[in-house]
């Protein structure tokens, strides 16, 4: 047997297969043994009566990043990576914003400057493309992609990312050539922006009208769109952040066809509805559940739930993406707007530390998917979509040893005062979840125990990855 440094005791392993009790032997941050006993470790840690998943990896959140409008995200690199440890995370995946008129490349290293040295957990960049000229399409992403960013996300609303027919195409046929992954924000611009002007013309301009100009219908034609252009071009495509019944059934429609069109669902979509953007009544409140697209209704989260245990969605991340709602006084003057109409709410929400707490106690507390369902879509499917699976998202040998301990009987009530991320509120105040991560293991190193941050400096790395496993196998 090779030498352990470190022993995980008696723990129930829970992987997107299995469950079994072993103990796990680790050297120099990686799993080396999985036995009945490890022996010899000068150091172990008790997991009697735990579960011990793969650490959580997050496919999907935002981190300092500029907005249009000026207004500041609450979160850097050290708070939401922070944030993200202390909710049962080990690797989180942001998005580099191009910035129209700036190359990727620039951008990417920005991004990367603020992130050096400052994270908790480790660290994959997304793409997001902007701005498809023929240099980003014939250079920049090309050499990306073999850089290891094998990812990007385009955008089919918000007019300063918008991409037209004709630049969905031209993208996604570099991300054929290059065998990238393209992730899809299916709305479609024009009809929200024919429903705002309608409802703004009517008066109805608070925080809960966001939903009504965000129709589903809307979602429903994008995520159709997508699918086709994803068909002329032959490419496989991911839909981000699905939130109900119309844009599910297209998926399932182009998967029946035989096409890889890949599925992610986020928290907002199970533990709220549109309804929770009314506020108190029809107040301000509301805007602390603005996001894009929106929660939508009880028929919705049915369906997705089904969704999330027949595999039409392969993926469960947070799409935390953090803003302040008592604006401190460098980000007041978007505050201020914000309150004159929802059209100037910023969209999105935090979650990067709620996210497994809430699936597994929706999900697996209340009987809806097992536990190996659960590590399946927030852990080994984000792996092997992404590129990073077996060293990230595994409990075997050869893999990081990226582990977190689960107490599935821990019963919590969600409160702004418990969570670690820079917004000063949580959409899920007061939620009571069943299964709370108590120890959180980044390549061996205990990065959280019990609510604290046990590592005196962030020790998380950037990883290149592979081509998607699951796209290109
Ligand atoms: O409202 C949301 N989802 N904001 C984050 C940006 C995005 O589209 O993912
Ligand atoms: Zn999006
Ligand atoms: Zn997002």
């Amino acid at each position: 047997m090779t030498a352990c440094d470190l022993a995980i005791r008696g723990g129930t392993i829970v992987t997107a297969a299995d469950r079994f009790v072993a103990d796990i032997g680790i050297r120099d941050g990686v799993i080396v043994e999985i036995s009945r006993a490890v022996t010899g470790a000068p150091q172990e840690i008790d997991a009697t009566g735990l579960l011990v998943l793969p650490g959580g990896i997050d496919a999907h959140v935002h981190l300092d990043q500029p907005t249009s409008d000026g207004t500041k995200m609450a979160d850097d690199f050290a708070s939401g990576t922070r944030s993200a440890v202390a909710g049962g995370n080990t690797t989180v995946m942001p998005f580099v914003m191009q910035i129209k008129g700036t190359s990727l490349r620039t951008c990417l290293e920005e991004y990367h400057s603020k992130a050096e040295g400052n994270c908790f957990t480790d660290v994959s960049f997304h793409l997001v493309v902007s701005d498809p000229t023929p240099q980003v399409l014939g250079q920049e992403l090309p050499a990306l992609v073999r850089d290891g960013y094998t990812s990007f996300k385009v955008f089919m609303t918000y007019d300063d990312l918008v991409l037209n027919d004709h630049e969905l195409l031209s993208v996604f046929d570099v991300a054929r050539r290059e065998q990238a992954l393209v992730m899809v924000h299916a709305e479609g611009n024009d009809a929200i922006k024919y429903m705002t002007t309608k409802l703004e013309a009517e008066g109805k301009t608070a925080p809960y009208y966001h939903a009504e100009a965000h129709a589903q219908i809307a979602e429903r034609e994008a995520t159709h769109r997508a699918i086709s252009h994803a068909q002329l071009t032959d490419v496989p495509v991911v839909i981000v952040h699905v939130s109900g019944r119309d844009p599910m059934e297209q998926i399932q429609w182009a998967r029946g066809r035989g096409m890889k069109v890949f599925a992610e669902t986020c928290p907002q979509y199970i533990a709220l509805t549109k309804d929770d953007l009314k506020g108190l009544n029809m107040d301000f409140e509301g805007a602390k559940y603005v996001c894009s697209p929106p929660p939508r209704d009880a028929d919705s989260q049915r369906a997705i739930w089904q969704g999330l245990r027949d595999g039409t969605f392969d993926i469960f991340s947070s799409d935390h993406c953090p803003f302040y709602f008592e604006a401190p006084d460098d980000v007041g003057k978007n505050n201020v707007k914000a309150r004159t109409s929802f059209k100037w709410v910023p969209n999105g929400i935090p979650g990067v530390e709620t996210r497994l707490p809430i699936l597994f106690s929706e999900g697996v507390s209340k009987g809806r998917i097992s536990a190996e369902r659960f590590v399946a879509l927030t852990s080994s499917n984000p792996a092997k979509l992404y590129g990073l699976y077996p060293a990230k998202g595994a409990i075997a040998i050869g893999a990081d040893a990226d582990i977190t301990l689960w107490d599935d009987q821990r019963r919590v009530t969600l409160s702004q005062d418990i969570l670690h991320h820079g917004s000063d509120y949580t959409p899920y105040e007061g939620l009571e979840v069943t299964g709370w991560p108590v120890r959180t293991i980044l390549r061996g190193q205990t990065v959280m125990l019990d609510g604290e941050i046990a590592q005196q400096a962030p020790q998380g790395r950037h990883l290149k990855r592979a081509k998607s496993s699951l796209g290109y196998p």
